[in-house]
């Protein structure tokens, strides 16, 4: 990977500028690195958009065989919910506030069985940056199962205030916790601490919460999981979107980018990157920045977890009765505050 760094104090990031405007220069400027994952399932303006990242994933989890984590974390939800031990824990739970709902398979085969798990359930909110998943992920439940459904477009890195009454259940399905925006070789503990803290900041004295991960650990798979034609298509939307979207201008071009997945065995990390096949420059929020030819940009990451790891995050962040369920390559935590 390309080490070189570009000196980040020449490129004041003004704090007003618009969220995606200021990452992107942040990225383009080594500031900040592994952090644009909340940018990659943007709407369609059109059809067969490059830039579409919503429905290019929709396409990489309904398509891609090789992409064995949705089917491994559908497997373990579905066996889960009969398990005593979530059954026990969650009865009582009158709301439930998915994080990062995504597509309609997944809210189909994962959402929807996980919201059977108490009889008293009232409530479900959908928190999610697309605003298509999280309307789409409401409307599911309001019809799928006569619960309130509620759609939010926010970003779950921030604390939520929700004003709900009765015991609530927060939940992350689909291994997004290992989506931590962190640089190549780092471990992530700190980033994922960080994460629970702020959850944990959004909930009440002895509310749940549940996200599940993946931990395989055989490299074979793994690879075969990002390097298919779905998932490069997904993986380079974000440079598309830059562009589609007024971010990246000057004679900045997507379609001379490509995607790459990149593996650190270290650390047990996926790097995401996009590289230029040929040097440009691009003009962000009024700069004019050379871009060499494969210089890597890292814009997401997917860590496969050890069980014990998430544990210790878990516990670090201040959660209590922390417990795990492994099924195949994918398991879960369930915790309280
Ligand atoms: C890896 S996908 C997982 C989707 C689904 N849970 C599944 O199991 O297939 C991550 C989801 O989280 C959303 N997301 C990612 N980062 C987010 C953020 N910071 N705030 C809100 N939503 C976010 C994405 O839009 C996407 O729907």
């Amino acid at each position: 990977m390309q080490a070189t760094q570009l000196n980040s104090d020449l490129y004041h990031v003004d704090p007003d500028m618009s969220a995606l405007c200021r990452d992107a220069l942040r990225l383009i400027t080594f500031e900040a690195t592994g952090h644009m994952g909340k940018w990659e399932y943007g709407p369609a303006l059109h059809s067969d958009d490059p830039g579409a990242g919503a429905d290019l994933w929709s396409k990489m989890v309904s398509t891609a065989s090789d992409y064995y984590v949705s089917r491994s974390d559908a497997e373990l939800v579905q066996w889960a919910i009969s398990q005593e031990c979530l059954k026990t824990r969650l009865k009582d739970t009158v709301n439930f506030i998915e994080f990062g709902p995504g597509s309609y398979k997944s809210v189909t085969e994962k959402t929807l069985p996980f919201l059977t798990l108490s009889e008293k359930t009232r409530t479900f909110t959908a928190v999610d940056m697309s605003r298509h998943f999280a309307y789409e992920a409401a409307w599911c439940a309001t019809y799928g199962t006569l619960i309130k459904g509620t759609g939010l477009q926010a970003d779950f890195t921030r604390p939520l205030v929700l004003r709900n009454e009765g015991q609530s259940c927060y939940f992350i399905l689909g291994s997004t916790i290992s989506n931590m925006p962190c640089p190549a070789g780092s471990n992530g503990f700190q980033d994922l601490v960080k994460f629970f803290s702020t959850v944990l900041s959004s909930m009440e004295q002895d509310d749940f919460f549940v996200c599940t991960f993946d931990s395989c650990s055989n490299l074979d798979l793994i690879m075969k999981a990002y390097n298919n034609l779905p998932a490069r298509n997904h993986g380079i939307n974000l440079a598309y979107r830059l562009k589609r979207d007024g971010i990246l201008l000057g004679d900045y071009n997507p379609a001379q980018w490509q995607y790459e997945p990149v593996w650190f065995s270290d650390s047990s990390q996926i790097c995401h990157t996009i590289y230029p096949l040929i040097s440009q420059r691009a003009r962000v929020a009024g700069f004019d920045i050379d871009i060499p030819a494969y210089r890597q940009y890292v814009t997401n990451n997917s860590y496969k977890y050890n069980p014990e790891f998430v544990s210790w995050a878990a516990v670090t962040a201040g959660f209590h009765d922390t417990q795990i369920l492994t099924k195949g390559t994918a398991s879960l935590i369930i915790a309280r505050k």
